[in-house]
């Protein structure tokens, strides 16, 4: 099933999806996106190679990288489908999503992917969406600091417009309760699982201050047990991030321990009640949390049911789309641009 970011349609389409049924029996509404793993395979057979191999340079220089596009690729999923939306820049007619507050002086890594776009447009010009990519590098990431593999349907239209509005509602933040993060999941048409494993995805990165500041100043010596080591842990934490204000922007791992490996780490880190977020915490800890707890406890012990869940769950990331981007979308020439 996909998930629709907005169902309804309008009269004129109906007509049209009326007049179409008759003629060749597709309903259009309700199906799965029309995603492909050999989609390029004419057009552009090198796309994945070209991908991975840009990938592999960024991670290489800074494992970093790797963090920040499955960042963006799940901001991206999550604010009208998967569309590239999140790649596009303010212009006098467009809002984009980058200067929205949970985007704003934390989403990065969007050079990488106008490197990528550049080559694919001079070995297939206006073949391969910015969407698609994306999408792509997403996995790739993952792959190259020690993640799962899996295949990616491809096939996705980069959209004209950006919702400034709904990654304000739609994103989930560091300061969300369980439930109000199982619901925006749920509205995507994530479940509980499919949440928890995608959460995994914070086994790399970094978080900044602003978003951990009132966990390390709050509940965590309550959720940790406080020895020697979670103390350490703790104190470090404080002395990059100082209570009251400043210092907004300094960044901390959410896994400590492994922070550039894509492992179950993260979930054996919840297990000790060392989340640096509150959400990240809130799966383990939360009274409200009977059944994440039990899947945190699952993954923390039991690294391939992580993976595989993982993998299923990112294709179902990226099988998010609006429906109306198939009709009205386009493959972009520059990633931060619709074309004119
Ligand atoms: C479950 C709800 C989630 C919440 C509340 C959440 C929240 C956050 C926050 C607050 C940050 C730090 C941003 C900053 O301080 O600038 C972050 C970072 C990150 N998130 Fe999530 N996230 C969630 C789910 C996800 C998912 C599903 C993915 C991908 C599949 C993801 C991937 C990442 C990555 C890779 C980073 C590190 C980025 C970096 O190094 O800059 N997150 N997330
Ligand atoms: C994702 O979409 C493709 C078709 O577009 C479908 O074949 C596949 O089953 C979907 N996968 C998941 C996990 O939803």
């Amino acid at each position: 099933m996909a998930a629709f970011y907005d169902s309804r349609i309008g009269f004129d389409q109906c007509i049209l999806l009326v007049v179409m049924s008759i003629f060749c029996c597709v309903c259009v509404h309700g199906s799965d996106p029309p995603l492909t793993l050999d989609y390029y395979k004419e057009k552009c057979p090198n796309v994945l190679e070209i991908v991975r191999n840009e990938m592999e340079c960024a991670v290489l220089s800074d494992p970093r990288n790797a963090a920040l596009i499955l960042r963006l690729h799940f901001h991206d999923c999550f604010v009208q489908g998967c569309d590239g939306s999140v790649l596009l820049d303010d212009t006098i007619t467009l809002q984009g999503e980058k200067n929205a507050p949970n985007n704003k002086n934390s989403l990065k890594g969007f050079r990488t992917i106008d490197r990528i776009k550049n080559i694919l447009e001079s070995e297939c010009p206006g073949i391969v969406s910015c969407a698609d990519i994306l999408t792509v590098a997403a996995r790739d990431a993952v792959v190259l600091v020690g993640g799962p593999f899996w295949e990616v349907p491809l096939g996705r239209k980069d959209s004209k417009t950006a919702g400034y509005e709904l990654s304000n509602t739609n994103l989930p933040t560091a300061d969300d309760g369980l439930l109000s993060i199982i619901s925006k999941f749920i509205y995507q048409g994530l479940s509980v699982t499919d949440m928890v494993a995608l959460s995994g995805a914070h086994t790399i990165g970094l978080a900044r201050c602003v978003n951990f500041r009132e966990r390390i100043y709050g509940d965590f010596p309550i959720t940790s047990a406080m020895n020697s080591a979670s103390e350490t842990y703790l104190k470090n934490l404080k002395s990059i991030c100082p209570p009251g204000i400043g210092e907004d922007n300094k960044e901390s791992a959410m896994d400590y321990v492994t922070p550039n490996l894509f492992d179950n780490s993260y979930y054996q880190v919840l297990l000790r009640g060392e989340g640096l977020l509150n959400s990240d915490q809130e799966l383990y800890s939360s009274i409200l949390g009977v059944e994440t707890k039990k899947i945190v406890q699952k993954y923390a012990e039991n690294p391939i049911a992580f993976f595989e869940q993982f993998s299923e769950s990112m294709v179902k990331l990226g099988n998010i789309t609006n429906p109306e981007t198939y009709v009205d979308g386009e493959v972009r020439k520059n990633c931060r641009f619709a074309n004119t």
